[in-house]
């Protein structure tokens, strides 16, 4: 491999907050090491389009405290082909950059591996998304902002659900993955928590409301994720089997926003200097991650063959505190 001078920086996928930290992360410690740092814009698009700049220390200056991210995301129908990819390799290596560190998810990390498959570009992958769907990792950046910002809106349903003797259906984003709609379950002390990778059966949870409300339980929150049912045919079973008020609220992008944790700032700041150190070390593909709170690095390929499965002893205490 031959030696790294410019590591270049781009965010793909959906944001993430925390993802404008590990951006100032990345580009601190390389600076710090001697390495000069591009920020590509709009993810891969940016390297298609040739939408690359300069990044100084001062160009991440700020940000450490922003949701989303400076250098932009966006989908890139051109990247899927060989020719878009040669064009993206074409206008990184233009540019002098030697080591692409990329932010994002798995449809990110494949875009990555494609990159280097092709060109034999050096890259590295931080776990950026709030969906917490790489089996890989603990934990990826934005996951504990986006839970947080689910209970700051369960705590205020809660009052009003509990005011009026109303049932709350909360529909929370995930993508395949129950995570967010478990941990806030769990921390909002939700009564149901429906995800994905667990049957349920509507019908019987109805019939058990229709029990509480018999026993004078009159209020009652159910997290529903992204991709385990409809939330206006279990809006309707529930109401009329259990006669209970039901109330929809799905909270949509608005969990994608707002101030990273100091959990996500953390792990911002443990990612990007681990990106750095590994391109110093001569590893490459490689993507970071966490594990039992040590940073670890694994093959992007390895990475992308492991299938996330949800909690089961988090899923099943779930329903002993309920
Ligand atoms: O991957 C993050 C995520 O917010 C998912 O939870 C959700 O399914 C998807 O992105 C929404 O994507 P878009 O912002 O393109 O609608």
């Amino acid at each position: 491999m031959s030696e790294i001078k410019c590591i270049g920086i781009l965010t793909s996928g959906g944001d993430a907050p925390g993802m404008n930290a590990a951006i100032r992360a990345v580009t601190r410690s390389a600076i710090f090491n001697g390495f000069s740092v591009k920020g590509i814009m709009r993810g891969y698009k940016g390297l298609v389009f040739n939408e690359i700049v300069e990044f100084k220390s001062q160009s991440v200056s700020n940000i450490i405290q922003l949701g989303g991210t400076i250098l932009k995301t966006a989908r890139c129908k051109e990247f899927t082909t060989p020719e878009g990819r040669k064009a993206a390799y074409d206008n990184m290596t233009a540019a002098g950059i030697d080591a692409l560190v990329v932010i994002g998810g798995d449809g990110s990390f494949t875009g990555a591996r494609c990159l280097s498959d092709e060109n034999g570009i050096n890259v590295v992958g931080i776990p950026g998304t709030i969906d917490n769907d790489l089996a890989y990792t603990d934990y990826t950046l934005g996951f504990d902002t986006a839970v947080n910002t689910v209970l700051w809106a369960i705590n205020n349903l809660r009052d009003t659900m509990t005011s009026h003797d109303r049932v709350s259906l909360v529909k929370v984003m995930g993508r395949r993955c129950g995570d967010i709609a478990l941990y806030s379950g769990i921390c909002g002390g939700a009564e149901y928590i429906l995800v994905p990778e667990v049957p349920y059966d509507i019908q019987a949870i109805a019939e058990d409301i229709k029990k509480s409300k018999e026993r004078g339980k009159t209020s009652n929150i159910i997290v529903l994720a992204e991709g385990a049912g409809n939330e206006q045919e279990i809006k309707t079973i529930v109401s009329v089997i259990s006669g209970a008020d039901v109330k929809v609220t799905t909270l949509g992008h608005i969990q994608r926003g707002g101030t990273p944790t100091m959990a996500d700032r953390m792990l911002a700041a443990r990612f990007g200097t681990r990106a750095t150190e590994l391109l110093i070390e001569g590893k490459t593909n490689r993507v970071i991650g966490i594990k039992n709170n040590k940073i670890i690095d694994l093959d992007i390929t390895e990475a992308l063959s492991q299938t996330k499965k949800i909690d089961k002893h988090l899923y099943d205490m779930a329903s002993k505190l309920c």
